[in-house]
C-alpha cells in the first residue's frame, strides 16, 4: 500500500458568507483565537505525517502564501525585542524547501474542479484533502485517525459525522453497506440530498484520503448538485472498484464556513487557553441579559 505523503488544501473559495470581512482577505485567514483557519488544517496534516502541502488558490489569496513564508522585518523586530517564544512559533510554520506548492483554480467550478487542478502535482499516489472551513478539535488529529484506518483498509476513506436529517442537503451523504464500530463500509454517495432522498444521516466532513484514480473521474467534469463539479460524484464512480470507508472520527467538528460555527470554534478553542478561560467565563456569567 502506497503511503499518503501529500495533502491538498482547496483555498480558492470566495468566502461570500463572511462578507464584508472577506472582501480583501481570504476566508482561510480568518483567525480562531490567534491562528488562521488554514494554519490549523496544515498543522493537522503535518501532525498526521504529511510531507507535501498543495494549495489550490485563486485570485486575491496571496495572504496565504505570505503566511507560510518569511517576514524578515517582523522576525528581525521580534529577535531584537527578545520575543523568542512567538519568533520560534513563526519559524516552525515555515515549510521545508520545496515541500509546499501552489496552483490556481482559475474559475470557481466546484470542489471537484478545485481538486482536479492539483492533478499534476499529486501525480500517481494516494493523497489527503483537508477543507480548512471544517476545524476539528480532537486529541488525536482527525487525519491521523483516518490514516490509522487507511493503513488497515486501503482505498478511499472519508471522515464522517451524524447530522440531523433536515441538514442532509448541506453535505455529501453516505449510503451504508455495513457498520463495524466506528468504521462504515460505503455502497453509495449522494451530494446534498433532500432529507427525503438521503440514504442515511452520515455526512462527510472536509477530510478525505483518496486514490489517484479519482482524477480520471474528475476529468469528465460532470456537473452535479448546485451546478458544480462535485468531488462526491467522482468518488461515487469509484465505488465497487476499490474499498471505500467512512470513519466516525473522535472529536468535534466546527463548521467555520458558517458564522455561528466560527464563533463556537473561537469559544471552544479560547476556553482551552489558560490566559483566556477565566475572562470568558466571567463575561458569560455576568452578562445573562445577552441570552
Ligand atoms: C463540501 C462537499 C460535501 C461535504 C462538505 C463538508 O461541501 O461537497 O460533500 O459534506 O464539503 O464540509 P461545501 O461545504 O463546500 O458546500
Amino acid at each position: 500500500m502506497k503511503p499518503v505523503r501529500k495533502a491538498v488544501f482547496p483555498v480558492g473559495g470566495m468566502g461570500t458568507r463572511f462578507l464584508p470581512a472577506t472582501k480583501s482577505m481570504p476566508k482561510e485567514m480568518l483567525p480562531v483565537v490567534d491562528k488562521p483557519l488554514i494554519q490549523y488544517a496544515v498543522e493537522e496534516a503535518r501532525a498526521a505525517g504529511i510531507e507535501e502541502i498543495i494549495f489550490v488558490t485563486g485570485r486575491g489569496k496571496t495572504a496565504i502564501e505570505n503566511h507560510f513564508d518569511h517576514s524578515y522585518e517582523l522576525e528581525d523586530m521580534l529577535a531584537r525585542k527578545n520575543k523568542t517564544e512567538i519568533l520560534d512559533e513563526l519559524m516552525d510554520l515555515l515549510p521545508n524547501e520545496g515541500s509546499i506548492s501552489y496552483t490556481r483554480q482559475q474559475e470557481a467550478l466546484g470542489l471537484g474542479h478545485a481538486i482536479y487542478c492539483a492533478k499534476n502535482i499529486v501525480g500517481n499516489e494516494p493523497f489527503a484533502i483537508l477543507l480548512a472551513d471544517d476545524l476539528v478539535r480532537a486529541k488525536r488529529p482527525c487525519l491521523r485517525q483516518m490514516l490509522d484506518i487507511y493503513e488497515q483498509k486501503g482505498g478511499n476513506i472519508v471522515a464522517i459525522e451524524e447530522v440531523p436529517k433536515e441538514k442532509t442537503s448541506s453535505y455529501g451523504i453516505l449510503d451504508v453497506a455495513s457498520q463495524n464500530g466506528n468504521v462504515i463500509e460505503v455502497q453509495g454517495l449522494v451530494e446534498k440530498p433532500a432529507p427525503e432522498d438521503a440514504p442515511s444521516n452520515f455526512s462527510i466532513i472536509g477530510r478525505y484520503i483518496l486514490q489517484p484514480e479519482v482524477f480520471t473521474f474528475l476529468e469528465k467534469k460532470k456537473i452535479g448538485a448546485g451546478g458544480e463539479i462535485q468531488l462526491t460524484d467522482a468518488m461515487a464512480e469509484m465505488l465497487g472498484t476499490i474499498p471505500f470507508h467512512g470513519l466516525l472520527f473522535e472529536g468535534e467538528r466546527f463548521d467555520c464556513g458558517d458564522k455561528t460555527g466560527f464563533i463556537l470554534a473561537n469559544l471552544a478553542f479560547a476556553m482551552e487557553r489558560g490566559d483566556m478561560r477565566d475572562g470568558i467565563k466571567e463575561f458569560l456569567q455576568t452578562n445573562k441579559d445577552l441570552f
